[in-house]
């Protein structure tokens, strides 16, 4: 069951997902020495990059930053997600630069998602199933979407590759895109949601309390990771939930 928690603001919900993420990247640090962290893209994690950024208990050194997915526009371009890390992250916390691992989306869908599978498996090394990111921040849209994994889209399917190309999603902006693949993202040690907003209520509910078995999942309903995701939500996108 996912671990769903509701908040009354936007604030209120990223304060909450920002101490909770903060504290995951202090446990990975410990048992491991590092944090490989995975950032959505979008609007929402702007508040809580801020948040994460003014915490002086993490220890960015300690911490490799890698993207969900990204637009198949240049790294500075308005639409990339990694511009948005960059200006409410990167430029504020000493990442060091070997630490951020961007996915090249200027090399456009098939070759920018080809890259940073190589790089994926560079980082971790020879292993027999996909990547294990300690924490793995996802976002949602309002068509239930999350990472670059749209409804009906090929990439849904895809259970052998890592990262997967997007061609012609149906999204805003209107442009191809690269995500990592659902084996990926529910092979993660903790995975976080922060979803807020009125514009999402209706999604939520439908990935959350599903009415309709006919129905196929949404995709964000497919991320299935054990531990169970945590859901940082506030009222307005909850209004719909039962326990909303
Ligand atoms: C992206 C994101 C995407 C995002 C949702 C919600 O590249 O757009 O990774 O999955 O999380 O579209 O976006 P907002 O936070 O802007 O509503």
């Amino acid at each position: 069951m996912p671990d769903i928690r509701i908040y009354p603001t936007f604030g209120n919900a990223s304060s909450a997902a920002a101490a909770s993420i903060a504290e995951a990247i202090f446990h990975a640090c410990e048992a491991r020495g590092m944090c490989t962290l995975v950032l959505s893209g979008g609007g929402t994690p702007k508040r809580l990059h801020t948040l994460l950024a003014a915490n002086p208990a993490i220890d960015w050194p300690l911490v490799h930053l890698f993207f969900g997915d990204e637009r198949c526009v240049g790294p500075s371009d308005e639409y990339a997600n990694f511009r948005m890390v960059r200006e409410t992250l990167c430029s504020v916390v000493r990442v060091p630069a070997s630490n951020i691992h961007r996915i090249p989306g200027e090399l456009g869908a098939q070759q920018g998602a080809a890259t940073y599978e190589r790089e994926l498996s560079r980082f971790f090394g020879p292993i027999a199933g996909p990547p294990r990111f300690d924490c793995l921040v996802l976002g949602m849209g309002a068509d239930g979407h999350t990472a670059s994994l749209f409804p009906g889209a090929p990439g849904l399917k895809d259970t052998q590759r890592w990262v997967t190309p997007v061609l012609g999603p149906t999204a805003s902006p209107p442009v191809d895109r690269i995500s990592l693949t659902l084996p990926v993202i529910n092979n993660a040690r903790q995975v976080f949601f922060l979803v807020t907003g009125k514009e999402k209520a209706a999604a939520l509910r439908t990935v959350l309390e599903p009415d309709d078995a006919a129905a196929p999942p949404l995709p964000a309903a497919l991320v299935r990771p054990d531990p169970p995701a945590i859901w940082f939500v506030d009222n307005a996108a909850a209004h719909l939930l039962h326990q909303g």
